[in-house]
């Protein structure tokens, strides 16, 4: 025996008799908690073949799901025993193969095996059964009961039940608006797509969450915004890479690794592209290239491009904090950015990485649609700038309580630019009465031919103070 084999036989027999251990306290915690499980059971509160006890309990918690309770505990239990059968295997192949394959196992992939196989299954059993709460008795929940709620018992899924469930403050004191409890919050179109948001509230607490972003924007783009919220943990892409430094991120397109490309037509940046005719989306063509977006706002080829410096010019040094609602990848922000202004800009991912882009090149991206009012306060931004995203596709009456939001959003002298809004020819007169309707002031004012039929329309105007 080399000195070299010696050494590691003895680090191979520490290793297993490590295991040895891990794998017996393992067991015990097991089979600790499925005795403690089996006493609760056994007392018959819960499940008790007496219906006698089980009808009490019923009464006294009205419409509190007994079965999903139940549902719970039998999952909490299937895990531990599949776990408890796993480490078995495990040791009993262990046994088996005493000679050969026990000393190949090295620290490393003892930890792993650890790790992965009996410590992460052990621990989400664990917190499965530790969230299991019993609720309070009816008679402690007075008028206005949480279960009075008519959107809660329209879902069947025991976690947007949960999740809409006002909760009360603990310590029971009232807001000064009278409020002790706080609502989660869903769009109420939310209905309508029941079936979607069940299996999209369908996961295992605490565990990895499916690969659903998709889903989440579908049920976003059907009304239902705000998602409610969830209690797993979502999925990233698997090499996540160290962004770029903000001085290099603005302007080079980042590390492909750094998105979740599954649930996109495209595999990488470059297939974006406006040469490939299969990218997988239609606005913003030439967006993710982003040596074409550098010219952008500071040349003009049409009357309707605007110039940034020009635009600050209007109010120098005043224009700090902003919105962009666009479709883009954030070239706006970046340009102020480099004057030192701060733009949010809002993306949906329509069939490309519209916020992970943003993100990437060191931006606020925003992901809300636009059935959203502007999660930001009255009179509170300098500017909001918006392109492409209009294009007279959107109802007239809904174009109208947006803009009404933005103009709620942007302060008295704050800059609204509007860039290249493009619709018909005819309905132009339309679109100018309900951008003039808010008597703004106008600093510049555009309209310029798309084609035979469309025009663009850019018009930079000013929201007078309104001192009431
Ligand atoms: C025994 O060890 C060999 C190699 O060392 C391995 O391929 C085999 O799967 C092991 N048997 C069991 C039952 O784990
Ligand atoms: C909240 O206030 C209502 C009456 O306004 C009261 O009935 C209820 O018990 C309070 N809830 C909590 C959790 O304090
Ligand atoms: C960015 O900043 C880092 C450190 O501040 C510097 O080493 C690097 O050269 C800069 N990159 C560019 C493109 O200026
Ligand atoms: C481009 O902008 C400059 C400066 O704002 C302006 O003088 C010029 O007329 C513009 N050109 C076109 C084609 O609109
Ligand atoms: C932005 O701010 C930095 C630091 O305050 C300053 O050095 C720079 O000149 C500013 N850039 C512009 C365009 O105002």
């Amino acid at each position: 025996m080399t000195k070299m084999e010696r050494a590691c036989s003895c680090k191979c027999r520490f290793s297993r008799a490590l295991a040895y251990l891990q794998i017996i306290l393992g067991f015990f915690v097991v089979i600790a908690s499925i005795t403690s499980l089996h006493r609760f059971y056994s007392t018959g509160v819960l499940f008790g073949s007496a219906s006698k006890n089980s009808q009490t309990f019923k009464e006294g918690y009205a419409d509190f799901d007994l079965k999903s309770l139940s549902d719970r505990f039998e999952e909490g239990l299937s895990r531990l025993s599949a776990l408890q059968d796993k480490l078995e295997a495990a040791v009993h192949s262990i046994n088996k193969n005493k000679t050969a394959a026990a000393e190949t196992i090295t620290r490393s992939e003892l930890r792993t095996y650890l790790e992965e196989e009996v410590i992460s299954p052990l621990y989400s059993a664990h917190i499965s059964l530790r969230l299991i709460r019993i609720p309070k008795p009816e008679s402690e929940s007075g008028p206005g009961s949480p279960m009075e709620d008519p959107l809660i018992n329209f879902f069947t899924v025991e976690e947007i039940r949960k999740y809409l469930t006002a909760k009360g403050n603990k310590n029971g004191k009232v807001s000064v608006y009278g409020t002790n409890k706080t609502y989660g919050t869903i769009g109420h179109a939310c209905v309508l797509m029941r079936k979607e948001l069940e299996e999209y509230m369908n996961y295992d607490i605490a565990n990895y969450c499916k690969d659903d972003w998709h889903l989440g924007q579908k049920l976003m783009l059907g009304g239902c915004d705000p998602l409610p919220r969830r209690r797993c943990l979502a999925r990233a892409s698997k090499l996540y890479q160290r962004p770029l430094p903000i001085n290099e991120s603005l302007w080079m397109m980042p590390d492909d690794r750094n998105v979740r490309w599954n649930n996109y037509r495209c595999r990488n940046f470059d297939c974006l592209s406006s040469k490939n005719p299969r990218r997988g989306f239609s606005k913003c063509t030439g967006c993710f290239e982003l040596d074409k977006e550098k010219v952008k706002w500071l040349t003009n080829s049409t009357l309707a491009d605007f110039l940034i410096d020009d635009v600050l010019a209007v109010k120098p040094g005043e224009i700090r904090i902003g919105v962009d609602i666009s479709v883009g990848t954030g070239s706006f922000a970046a340009r102020m950015r480099e004057r030192n202004v701060t733009i949010i800009s809002t993306a949906m991912n329509i069939g490309a990485p519209f916020n992970e882009i943003i993100a990437l090149r060191g931006l606020v991206p925003l992901y809300i649609s636009l059935g959203q009012r502007l999660p930001f306060f009255d009179n509170t931004m300098d500017l909001i700038h918006t392109s492409v995203f209009l294009d007279g596709w959107v109802d007239l009456q809904l174009l109208d309580f947006m803009l009404f939001d933005w103009d709620r959003v942007l302060r008295p002298g704050g800059l609204l630019w509007i860039d290249k809004f493009f619709c018909n020819r005819k309905d132009l007169d339309d679109y100018m009465y309900m951008i003039l309707q808010f008597r703004y002031r106008k600093h510049k004012w555009a309209v310029s031919y798309k084609s035979n039929v469309e025009v663009y329309l850019s018009a930079l105007l000013e929201k007078p103070p309104r001192s009431l």
